[in-house]
């Protein structure tokens, strides 16, 4: 096993009814400033009933947080939190909303450009205001960790920035709040968890014997709610452990210790930057590809993964690898995810393009080897034309 640090602080708290837990969570003397998406919080009563649980304390609102967050977006934000001397930040809404609020956090104490912050992936992040979030969407683990995503649209940038500064005080997750999901946005989550179980798993043998467990029980709990959340029949349990598998698919604990890729996500960051297409669904589009054209370097944790999550005991090693791989494919397709680039009306000439931005972000040097070049990446993405 690698040596780690683990440090996760956000407290969590979980189960239906949860959200009047705000009157005692944010600090009674609070200028609180509540953050949000386009409409669904507040069409489905969310917000409202944020506002209620708040009380006295003096409150603002900075509405319109679009998926995939737009720094530009995000900027009259980190002029009212000044303006209004706001001293805590309330997320409510998806990972871009939590995003969005990270990025709100750490600007208003920053000194300079917040576009630096982004630059900088985060190390020249000090200090940052306090915030929690209630959770109305299960997919990205921002709930529970120190991560975020931000599009820049002049620049078709989409880059992301690390600080433990912008873990969330508190998240609330009450899976009630997730029933007015519709069937696409269920479908990401599913994937995108999936993704950020497989980019810390399926890595190479590294003794980390309780993160590999861990992490099949997770993908194993995902194959199993995934189509059981997206039959849209309305039922408690499976609408709660869709929301918590997802915080833990990425909250840090399974990928302490062990080697970790991100490719997949890294490429698929591009994707959405330059064309638009869903987080979830441009990690649906690389995955299955990168694990072909990587299945030498990942061939043991490959055989491991095809065993114990797919029970795959049929074949020699390399047919038990390509079912893997197909079982992978076909889990997404089976979520109404489309695999291919060219199910986006996307060919080779979108590859180049996503292959130069690669370059312009630096990322030239992908995967638990880090030998994921451009012409490697170009590769994985030949292979899901
Ligand atoms: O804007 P509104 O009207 O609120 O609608 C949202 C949005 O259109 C809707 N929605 C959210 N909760 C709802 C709801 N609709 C009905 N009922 C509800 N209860 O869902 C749409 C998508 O929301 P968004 O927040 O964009 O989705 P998601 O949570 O999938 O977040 C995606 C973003 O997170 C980043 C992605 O790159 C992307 O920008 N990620 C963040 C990570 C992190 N911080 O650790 C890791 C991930 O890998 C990911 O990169
Ligand atoms: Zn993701």
């Amino acid at each position: 096993m690698l040596n780690f640090e683990f440090y996760n602080p956000t407290k969590i708290i979980f189960g239906a009814e949860t959200v009047a837990r705000l009157a005692d969570l944010v600090p009674a003397k609070a200028r609180v400033l509540i953050l949000y998406g386009g409409s669904s919080a507040k069409k489905n009563g969310t917000l409202d009933e944020v506002k209620a649980a708040l009380g006295t304390r003096v409150l603002q609102e900075f509405g319109g947080i679009e998926p995939n967050p737009g720094y530009e977006t995000l900027m009259p934000a980190i002029e009212q939190v000044r303006r209004e001397k706001i001293d805590f930040l309330l997320a409510v809404g998806g990972g871009s909303v939590i995003d969005g609020t990270k990025l709100v956090a750490a600007a208003v104490k920053f000194d300079g450009d917040p576009w630096e912050i982004l630059l900088k992936h985060g190390k020249n992040v000090n200090e940052a205001i306090p915030f929690g979030t209630v959770l109305t969407l299960p997919a990205t683990g921002s709930e529970m960790n120190s991560g975020a995503v931000i599009t820049r649209k002049e620049m078709q940038a989409k880059l992301a920035f690390l600080s433990p500064r912008v873990f969330p005080q508190f998240s609330i997750l009450d899976p009630t709040k997730t029933s007015t999901l519709p069937p696409r946005q269920i479908a990401n989550g599913v994937a995108d968890a999936f993704v950020h179980v497989v980019e810390q798993y399926l890595t190479y043998p590294a003794q980390g014997l309780v993160q590999d467990r861990f992490a099949e029980g997770l993908l194993q709990t995902l194959i199993e709610v995934g189509p059981k959340a997206l039959s849209m029949v309305e039922d408690y349990d499976t609408r709660a452990n869709l929301m918590w598998v997802a915080a833990l698919a990425l909250n840090g604990l399974i990928g302490a210790g062990v080697p970790q890729d991100w490719a997949t996500h890294m490429i698929g960051h591009e994707l959405t930057a330059l064309y638009g297409i869903d987080h979830a669904r441009t990690l649906a589009i690389v995955l299955p590809s990168l694990l072909k054209v990587q299945r030498g370097h990942k061939r043991a944790k490959l055989l491991q993964y095809a065993e114990r999550v797919w029970q795959i005991k049929q074949g020699d090693a390399d047919q038990r690898i390509d079912e893997a791989i197909r079982c992978t494919g076909q889990f997404f397709e089976d979520l109404g995810i489309k695999t291919r680039l060219s199910d986006y009306e996307l060919g080779r000439d979108a590859i180049e393009k996503i292959v130069a931005q690669l370059e312009a972000h630096g990322m030239t040097a992908l995967g638990e080897h880090r030998n994921i070049s451009l012409d490697i990446s170009r590769t994985i993405l030949e292979g899901a034309l």
